[in-house]
């Protein structure tokens, strides 16, 4: 089945159809970058010039940097404090006239890896973390997602959570080296093995693709491997969890 697949980010929001049965990308990437104000109107004209841009009908799978409970949004992550307690579904249905299945874009990337990349058949507790203006993680146990971990949001020395300090946006305000970063983004590693002991760590997100500047950083016991979809993962990802959605209803409620 093609469906149209969204992913939205604190710097860019990017779009692709997909089939969702095989986890292929079938059009480029479409982006457009995401309001720096990053409030609820604004970017919700942006989806809609994204689903505008293609020659698309059905419904709209979109991964979104928050905390998503039945559609809603309870969190402000790295956006505008004024989404917490917006029905983001709502929204972008109302905005597009496309029914929207909505759900973390860690969740999201998650989904593409166990089903269709290095996750794939991986028993046991697998987390996905991405990389970029926020630390992003999904939790998945013998496949089955459970919905919403927030690792990124540990407490850190004098930082309030630990993506302010191992986020890429942290190695872009702090202007350091991916030799640096590195060490950092370990650090949460270790925070991450010692809380929940995950059998499988997937690394995913932007910065995924600078995997070669910094895996020889990583020293956590857990196995650590790079999601092969990279940042396509969220889109891909997307697509498939508004599949489930057609098939058996909400997908992270
Ligand atoms: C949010 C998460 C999100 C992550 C990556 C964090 O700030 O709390 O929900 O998955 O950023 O976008």
């Amino acid at each position: 089945m093609e469906l149209l697949g969204i992913d939205i980010g604190g710097t860019g929001i990017k779009g692709a159809l997909v089939n969702a049965e095989t986890g292929e990308m079938l059009t480029e990437r479409f982006r457009i970058p995401t309001p720096s104000s990053r409030k609820p109107d604004e970017m919700a004209a942006v989806i809609k010039d994204i689903v505008a841009h293609f020659d698309y009908k059905g419904p709209v799978g979109c991964g979104f940097p928050t905390i998503i409970k039945n559609g809603v949004c309870m969190s402000a992550g790295n956006l505008h404090e004024s989404w917490v307690g917006i029905n983001v579904d709502e929204l972008l249905t109302k905005e597009t006239g496309h029914e929207f299945t909505v759900l973390n874009d860690a969740d999201a990337a998650g989904y593409a890896s166990m089903n269709y990349g290095v996750g794939k058949g991986k028993d046991r507790l697998v987390i996905m973390i991405t990389v970029g203006t926020g630390l992003g993680s999904g939790a998945f146990f013998n496949g089955k997602l459970l919905p919403n971990f927030e690792l990124g949001q540990i407490p850190y020395k004098d930082y309030k959570k630990i993506e302010q300090y191992a986020a890429a946006s942290a190695k872009e305000r702090d202007n350091i080296s991916y030799e640096k970063w590195g060490k950092r983004f370990n650090k949460f590693l270790k925070l991450v093995e010692t809380i929940v002991a995950p059998d499988l760590i997937i690394v995913g997100g932007g910065t995924s693709k600078k995997w070669k500047e910094f895996n020889h950083l990583i020293t956590v016991e857990t196995e650590v491997v790079k999601a092969e979809l990279m940042n396509h993962a969220g889109i891909i990802g997307a697509a498939i969890a508004c599949l489930k959605e057609q098939h058996h209803g909400h997908v992270n409620s």
